[in-house]
Formats: structure tokens, sequence, C-alpha cells
């Protein structure tokens, strides 16, 4: 059985896409799904996530401190059932590389679970401070939350 697959995308993937990558695997069965994150970038490629990433995930008993960073390519569209990104560039970014219909329809913005159609974006907190990184983790929080439900209530892990 092949593993529902989700990859969470941003610009430098060090910042937000770790901190969505390891929230969701913390709301997710440890068997069924793969989870994964890139950036629309390559600008921190094999790097590991930022430091301020990794303490905010930790202060909510998630590890995300073997995490490298790598960028979203082509082939993402093949290997993955749905790519969530965090704000309006990266989506367009990812659209950009998107050959089909079937891949675009794969793109969704992850804050749209908690604002359907508002556009609502991941705020980059790369130039923040650690307030940003808190701020960032609570919506990613609350978006993974209902995303693991709606996959697990759905039993997507079974295609
Ligand atoms: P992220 O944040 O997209 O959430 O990983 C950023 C990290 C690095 C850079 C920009 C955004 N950068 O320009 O290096």
């Amino acid at each position: 059985m092949k593993p529902y697959s989700v990859l969470m995308v941003c610009l430098g993937n060090i910042c937000r896409s770790p901190l969505a990558e390891g929230i969701l695997r913390h709301h997710l069965p440890s068997t069924g799904f793969k989870v994964d994150s890139a950036g629309t970038s390559g600008y921190h490629i094999n790097d590991s996530p930022d430091a301020r990433s990794v303490k905010v995930a930790k202060k909510y008993g998630i590890d995300i401190s073997d995490l490298k960073g790598r960028q979203f390519e082509v082939a993402d569209f093949d290997r993955f059932d749905r790519i969530y990104v965090m704000d309006c560039a990266n989506k367009s970014d990812v659209l950009h590389l998107a050959r089909t219909s079937q891949d675009r329809d794969k793109v969704h913005l992850i804050l749209d679970h908690i604002f359907p159609g508002e556009n609502a974006e991941v705020p980059d907190p790369y130039y923040g401070e650690m307030r940003d990184f808190e701020a960032v983790y609570n919506m990613l929080n609350e978006a993974c939350e209902l995303i693991a439900n709606e996959l697990t209530t759905a039993n997507k892990s079974v295609k």
C-alpha cells in the first residue's frame, strides 16, 4: 500500500516548512503517511533548520534537528499527493513548474484549512525574532491539526 504523501514548501526550507513537516508528522499516525519539505530556492540545500525553528519545535516536544534543506523539483509533483505552500510567492513559484492541471490541483496554501478562500499566508520569520517563530508555530499547528484530522478520517493512507 502506498502511503499518502504530503510535501510542505516555503522559500528557504529552513524556517517554516521544516516546522510544518515536523508538526504534521507529530499529528499523524507513524505509519501510512509520508511527510517531507522543500524550498523553492536553492539557498539552503543540505542546511539544518534554523536554530529558532528547532527551538520552538523542541518546546512542544517535536525534534526537527535532523532535517536537511532541499530544493523543490518538478519530480515532486509525481512523488506527492498534496503540496502545501506557506505563502502566495511560494504558490506562484511552485505553480510555474506544474505541467498539468493534476499537478496544479495538488498545490494549496496551508492556511486555507483555517481561513478558506482568504489567501492567508504564513509570514516569513527569517528576519524576525523568537516571538515570530512562536506565532508561525501556532498557525502551523492549528492548520496541521485540521489536515491530520481530514487525512485520518478520510483514511487517505490506504490508496
Ligand atoms: P523559510 O524562511 O522560507 O521559512 O525557510 C527563509 C529562510 C531563508 C531565507 C529566506 C526565507 N533566505 O533568504 O536565506
